[in-house]
C-alpha cells in the first residue's frame, strides 16, 4: 500500500465536503462549496446530472422536487428552467446563521453548474480536490462522461498538473460501466468505485479492473471493519461516506481510511486535529 499523503496538520486522512458544507448551507449550492473551502476541506464532493439541453449541473436526486421549489426530472428540464428555481429555501432555517450575510442570495439558492464549480476551484488560492460522482449514467449512455471529460479538459483537470503528480480530480460512481467510460476517455483520471453493499466478487478486497479507490458506505465499514484492511491489502485506497458522527470519524481514523466524506467538514477537521 502507498504511504498515506499528509494533509494540513500532518493528518493522514483527507476530509471531503459531501455536497459542500451541506449541513450548514443548502447542498450543491455555490455557497455550500465556498463554506467548505473556508472550513478547510481538502476536497469537494458533488453529484452531476445532465439537463435536457446537455449542461452538467450539480444535483443529487433524479428530480428537483426535494431540493427546490420546482418539480420534474433534471433530464427533462433545460438549464434556463432550472435557473428560475430556488434551490435554497427548502432547507428552512440555515444551520449556519451567518450564511445569509456571508453569501448572496444567488449563491445560496441558484442551481450550480459543474462549470461554475470548476471555476471556483480554479480561483481558490490553495489546492482543493474534486470528487465528482456520475449519477444515473445509463440514462444518457455515455453522454454524462463525455461532457464531463470535455469540461475537465477545458480546465486542464483531466490529468495531473505535472507528470507523475496527483490528479486534482477523481470520478466516482456506483456504476463500474461509467467508471470504465471515464478511464477510456481520460486514462489519467483516478476512479472511485462506490459501494452500498459488498457484492461477492469484491469480498476479497479486489475492485473492478482499473479502479484503485474503493468508496464503501460507513454502514459497510461499521458492519465489517476488517474490510478496510482487506481493501488496503489488495492495493486500494479507501474513501468512506457519509461520515458525520464523532464515533464514526474515530473509527475511520483508527482503521486508517484514506478519505472521510462528510456533510460536516469543519467538525470532522476539528475532531481529527484533537486526536
Ligand atoms: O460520496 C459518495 C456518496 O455521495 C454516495 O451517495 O447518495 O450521497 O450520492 P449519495
Ligand atoms: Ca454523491
Amino acid at each position: 500500500r502507498a504511504v498515506p499523503e499528509a494533509y494540513p496538520d500532518g493528518r493522514p486522512v483527507q476530509v471531503v465536503a459531501h455536497r459542500g458544507a451541506s449541513e450548514d448551507v443548502p447542498e450543491h449550492t455555490l455557497a455550500a462549496y465556498r463554506k467548505a473551502i473556508e472550513d478547510g476541506a481538502d476536497a469537494l464532493e458533488c453529484d452531476i446530472r445532465l439537463t435536457a439541453d446537455g449542461e452538467l449541473v450539480c444535483v443529487h436526486d433524479r428530480r428537483v422536487n426535494r431540493t427546490s421549489n420546482g418539480r420534474g426530472a433534471v433530464s427533462s428540464l433545460e438549464l434556463a428552467d432550472l435557473a428560475t428555481l430556488d434551490f435554497g429555501s427548502w432547507k428552512g432555517r440555515l444551520a449556519d446563521p451567518e450564511a445569509p450575510e456571508r453569501y448572496d442570495l444567488a449563491e445560496r439558492s441558484r442551481v450550480l453548474t459543474l462549470r461554475r464549480l470548476l471555476e471556483l476551484v480554479a480561483d481558490t488560492d490553495r489546492r482543493v480536490e474534486l470528487a465528482i460522482e456520475t449519477k444515473h449514467p445509463t440514462r444518457w449512455a455515455g453522454q454524462v462522461e463525455e461532457r464531463l471529460i470535455d469540461l475537465l479538459h477545458h480546465f486542464g483537470l483531466d490529468r495531473p498538473p505535472a507528470p507523475g503528480g496527483a490528479s486534482q480530480v477523481r470520478v466516482m460512481s456506483f456504476s463500474s460501466r461509467s467508471l470504465r467510460r471515464v478511464r477510456l476517455a481520460a486514462p489519467a483520471l483516478p476512479t472511485v468505485y462506490l459501494m452500498q453493499y459488498v457484492s461477492p466478487r469484491h469480498r476479497d478486497g479486489r475492485l473492478p479492473a482499473g479502479v484503485r479507490i474503493a468508496g464503501p458506505s460507513m454502514r459497510i465499514v461499521r458492519a465489517n471493519p476488517g474490510y478496510v484492511a482487506r481493501l488496503h491489502r489488495a492495493g486500494n485506497r479507501v474513501h468512506v461516506w457519509t461520515v458525520d458522527e464523532p464515533r464514526d470519524v474515530e473509527m475511520c481514523a483508527r482503521l486508517g481510511v484514506d478519505a472521510i466524506i462528510t456533510n460536516r467538514p469543519r467538525q470532522v477537521l476539528d475532531q481529527l486535529s484533537s486526536m
